[in-house]
């Protein structure tokens, strides 16, 4: 086994199935430590189901199965005895559609860590402000944290989402289609934070939108229907694909 400290998580030969239906294929890939790794691919072609398996969210689906190996660190994931609530708190997920609860902005950042049960008030006051700042909301909401977050724009509600994953302090977030729901600026804003938050986590974003990977990712795999057809540098995957598939898909020459 080739265990290269330098990646975050080693995805190794991993195959999984909803009941007779294979969705990912043999997959291997590498995510390094603060780097931005961009998903992409069509609809369908196995990315949310690979998003789901790195934090084990895939584990609520009945009839599934999954096969290969999954390391975070040296940390095999897909262990029998692996620690989910622990996992989940490293490997964060931002889902496409935000999914504020209906409580006060304060809230939905303070109650998962206050549940945690580590934090004084100072330390969750303090919690909160860091990761709306980390998140680029601080300021459009510092003053009103005791209103409700459905009160907010479909872009700040996506931001509050990302600063409460940012508060569980992860190591690593999956990010699944974040922007898809989003106007230009707000998008452009989530970018911008992305590009922030490498320098202190592993950052997995998987996107359709080509220009948003192009724009937004170090490193990109092409995933297509449940194989994995290309992994590269973002540069050298946009400018000189090695797959005729990869060229047709960046080149929008896919139905
Ligand atoms: N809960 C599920 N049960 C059965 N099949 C599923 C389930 N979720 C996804 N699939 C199927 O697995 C394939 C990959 O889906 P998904 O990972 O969501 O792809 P993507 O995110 O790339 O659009 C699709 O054919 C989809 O219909
Ligand atoms: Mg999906």
């Amino acid at each position: 086994m080739n265990d290269q400290p330098q990646d975050k998580i080693r995805i190794e030969d991993l195959s999984f199935f909803y009941g007779d239906f294979q969705a990912l294929d043999a997959v291997t890939l590498a995510i390094r430590p603060n780097e931005v790794f961009g998903l992409m691919g069509p609809a369908k072609s196995g990315k949310s189901t690979l998003l789901r398996v790195l934090n084990r969210m895939c584990d609520l689906i009945p009839g599934i199965k999954v096969t290969g190996r999954v390391r975070l660190d040296n940390d095999d994931i897909l262990a029998p005895d692996c620690d989910l609530v622990g996992l989940r708190r490293r490997v964060g997920l931002v889902l496409s559609r935000p999914t504020p609860l209906p409580r006060s902005i304060f809230e939905n950042l303070a109650l998962a860590p206050r549940l945690a049960g580590r934090k004084s008030r100072g330390e969750l006051a303090a919690l909160v402000e860091t990761s709306l700042q980390a998140a680029r909301l601080w300021d459009e909401v510092k003053d009103r944290l005791q209103d409700s977050a459905l009160k907010l724009s479909g872009g700040q509600q996506q931001r509050l989402c990302l600063a409460r994953t940012l508060a569980m302090e992860p190591e690593v977030i999956l990010l699944d289609e974040p922007t898809s729901g989003l106007d230009p600026i707000s998008t452009a804003k989530i970018e911008e934070t992305l590009l922030q938050l490498k320098n202190q986590y592993t950052i997995v974003l998987v996107s359709n939108n080509t220009k948003q990977i192009a724009r937004a990712t170090d490193r990109v795999a092409f995933l297509l229907m449940s194989q994995i057809i290309e992994i590269g540098d973002t540069r050298r995957v946009f400018t000189v694909p090695k797959d005729k598939r990869t060229d047709d898909y960046i080149s929008d020459r896919f139905g």
